[in-house]
């Protein structure tokens, strides 16, 4: 009863009409969503690197590994996004499982999270718009896509791509959903591409060795390399899929639809991650892929041009998408904290014209347009994988906490297997941070620092939920 009171209490206070979103996504749409926000960078960009560097030919335990960790956290979000429905995201669930100043730590890792995964993938996104620029005859001065760090003025594609999105995702979550399914049949259709054409080019001495790097090795000057290093890179790849339980709000039907969204999202996307770096290692040597652009430049090597240009282009709108979902994602983590006192309350109004919320929308996009501007982000880039491992960790086991403190919570969908699946899930998951750098370790303690003064500073003061 305690639990139904507080969640009939996370319902908006006043003005519900200024306060609530449009309902109107619904399964197919919540699953584009999430294949949306899953492929990009990691599969078009960081294949090459976590093969050449980290993996060899054994990047598909890699992703298999990384595969195994988020597959278990998925049935967790599923599972909460079941019970829990309206109150989307690991922000809400932890608020429900813990109490607030986890859900607070959450959300504020959430925020680091796709705020900075959305600045980085613009930066990647800048590089393979120059190289798309450069094929039609066109060249951008160098001091216009290099932050003043890195010797230029700013990054003015990364800083102009956020922006184009910031509008889109402030005209309405209809249509950006409906931009995301064009994209992601775009980039469905390249993946196909690439699939067909390498399928006939496999060279299988390519596999041999299989795994130069082993599964764990660390060399003299602490560098990780193996297998699992390469997992912990390649985890990136699939950031994403938690996005689609921010769209709680806006589902037609959360229970039923966000575990659809969430999981079905998932497997295509690792089945598609399996095949395609299997592919990638058996058509060129790993060691000729560490380049910015793997997937285009092995067709290339192979010969064929023309899917080469093809699967450039359709990784533009693969990269474009995952920026699209997670800033969408952000504006509505924010929007939720904002609308329990936790951030201030001018972030939590809907406009009643476009049914969004408008002032988070612009500030996420000034801030994260900013970012990808005019910082140099490649070493930040890390931090994303932290924080999203950290919000897994917490998901996975708040899945136990829910099960011990509330067993007759009605669950449309359980997690198979419990308690192994959720145990699994937090222990691979923080296994993995483990892999990460000491440097990322530190920035992201800095970060939970700044997150727990602003809630001692103005967040437990304000709280609406909290009060008596
Ligand atoms: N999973 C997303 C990508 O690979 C973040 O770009």
């Amino acid at each position: 009863m305690a639990l139904r009171q507080r969640l009939l209490r996370k319902k908006p206070i006043e003005a519900p009409q200024e306060t609530s979103l449009h309902r109107c996504l619904g399964a197919l749409d919540l699953v584009l969503l999430g294949i949306g926000a899953i492929i990009g960078t990691g599969i078009f960009v960081l294949t090459g690197i976590a093969a050449a560097n980290q993996a060899g030919p054994a990047l598909v335990l890699s992703f298999v590994v990384a595969g195994v960790a988020c597959g278990a956290a998925a049935l967790a979000y599923a599972e909460l996004a079941a019970s829990l429905g309206g109150c989307g995201s690991a922000y809400g669930y932890s608020y429900t499982a813990f109490g607030e100043i986890f859900a607070w730590l959450i959300g504020w890792i959430l925020v680091l999270e796709y705020g900075v995964a959305v600045a980085a993938v613009a930066t990647g996104w800048s590089g393979y718009f120059g190289n798309a620029l450069h094929v039609v005859g066109l060249t951008l001065p160098e001091a216009l896509t290099r932050p003043p760090a890195a010797g230029g003025i700013a990054d003015v594609p990364a800083l102009g791509i956020v922006l184009t999105l910031m509008a889109l995702v402030a005209y309405g979550v209809r249509e950006s959903a409906r931009v995301n399914a064009a994209m992601v049949f775009v980039k469905l259709a390249t993946i196909a591409v690439f699939i067909g054409v390498a399928a006939f080019h496999v060279e299988p001495a390519n596999w041999t060795p299989f795994m130069p790097y082993g599964w764990i090795h660390v060399d003299a000057d602490g560098s990780k390399t193996g297998i699992l290093a390469g997992a912990s890179i390649v985890f990136f790849a699939y950031i994403g899929f938690d996005a689609v339980s921010t769209a709680a709000e806006e589902a037609r039907d959360p229970q039923r639809d966000l575990p659809i969204g969430i999981i079905g999202s998932l497997i295509v996307c690792t089945v598609l991650y399996i095949v395609v770096s299997a592919l990638l290692t058996g058509i060129v040597p790993y060691t000729r892929l560490d380049v910015s652009s793997p997937v285009a430049f092995a067709l290339h090597e192979i010969g064929v041009d023309w899917a080469s240009g093809l699967v450039a282009g359709g990784a533009i709108a693969g990269i474009t998408t995952v920026m699209l979902v997670l800033y969408y994602g952000l504006t509505r983590i924010v929007f939720a904290m904002a609308r329990d006192g936790l951030m201030p309350p001018a972030l939590a109004r809907v406009n009643p014209r476009t049914r969004t919320p408008l002032r988070v929308i612009v500030l996420c996009g000034i801030v994260i347009a900013a970012l990808a501007g005019f910082v140099p982000l490649n070493e930040l880039a890390e931090l994303v994988n932290f924080g999203t491992l950290s919000a897994f960790v917490m998901v996975c086991v708040g899945v136990v906490v829910m099960r011990r403190n509330h067993p007759d919570l009605p669950r449309p969908f359980r997690t198979p297997l419990y308690p192994l699946v959720p145990v699994v899930g937090a222990l691979s998951c923080a296994a993995l941070m483990v892999f990460l750098p000491q440097a990322t370790w530190s920035r992201f303690a800095l970060w939970l620092g700044a997150g727990l003064a602003f809630y001692a500073l103005y967040s437990c003061r304000h709280s609406r939920l909290a009060a008596p």
